[in-house]
């Protein structure tokens, strides 16, 4: 099983949030490649799972995934596994997020959702992370790790 962590962030968080996600992956033996969407937008190779991450803008991803959202094709990533993240400021009345809409997007292009989206939460609009979030990242990407295992086809 290989797969790509992709994300992108403003002030860092959701960078930081990416890089928490791929490090438990490792952790769990899983191979992994991390990139800025930018970047991932470039890359010809194919993965087995895709985990894909924004800072919530405007209650929903950023202008720049929405973007890569032409890149993912179907024939491609139909049946694969992947999980969606974000970051969001509570301040805002309105609690949408990035990651739901990711992951209904990536739904409609027939992937699988191996586990409920992760909602990081920021303080302010320039972070830091909501003390305790590294932690409850870790929890949800061992959860993750998990569920791809059992996803992984027979040798
Ligand atoms: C222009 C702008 C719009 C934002 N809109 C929302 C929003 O609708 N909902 C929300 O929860 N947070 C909102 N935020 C807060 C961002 O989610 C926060 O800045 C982001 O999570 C930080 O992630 P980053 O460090 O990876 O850029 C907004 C921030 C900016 C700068």
């Amino acid at each position: 099983m290989k797969g790509i962590v992709i994300y992108d962030s403003s002030f860092g968080n959701t960078k930081k949030v990416a890089e928490t996600i791929a490090e438990s992956l490792k952790d769990a033996g899983l191979d992994v490649d991390l990139l800025h969407v930018k970047d991932a937008k470039l890359s010809g190779k194919r993965y087995d799972f895709l985990i894909l991450g924004s800072p919530t803008k405007f209650g929903t991803m950023t202008f720049t995934v929405r973007f890569f959202f032409g890149s993912v094709k179907s024939e491609e990533w139909a049946n694969k596994p992947f999980a969606t993240f974000d970051t969001e400021n509570p301040d805002n009345p309105d609690r949408y997020s990035a990651a739901l809409k990711m992951a209904e997007r990536l739904r409609e292009k027939k992937m699988s959702e191996v586990v409920p989206a992760l909602r990081a939460i920021v303080i302010g609009q320039k972070g830091p992370l909501k003390d305790g979030e590294v932690e409850r990242i870790k929890g949800w990407a061992r959860g993750l790790a998990a569920k791809l295992g059992e996803a992984a086809p027979p040798q």
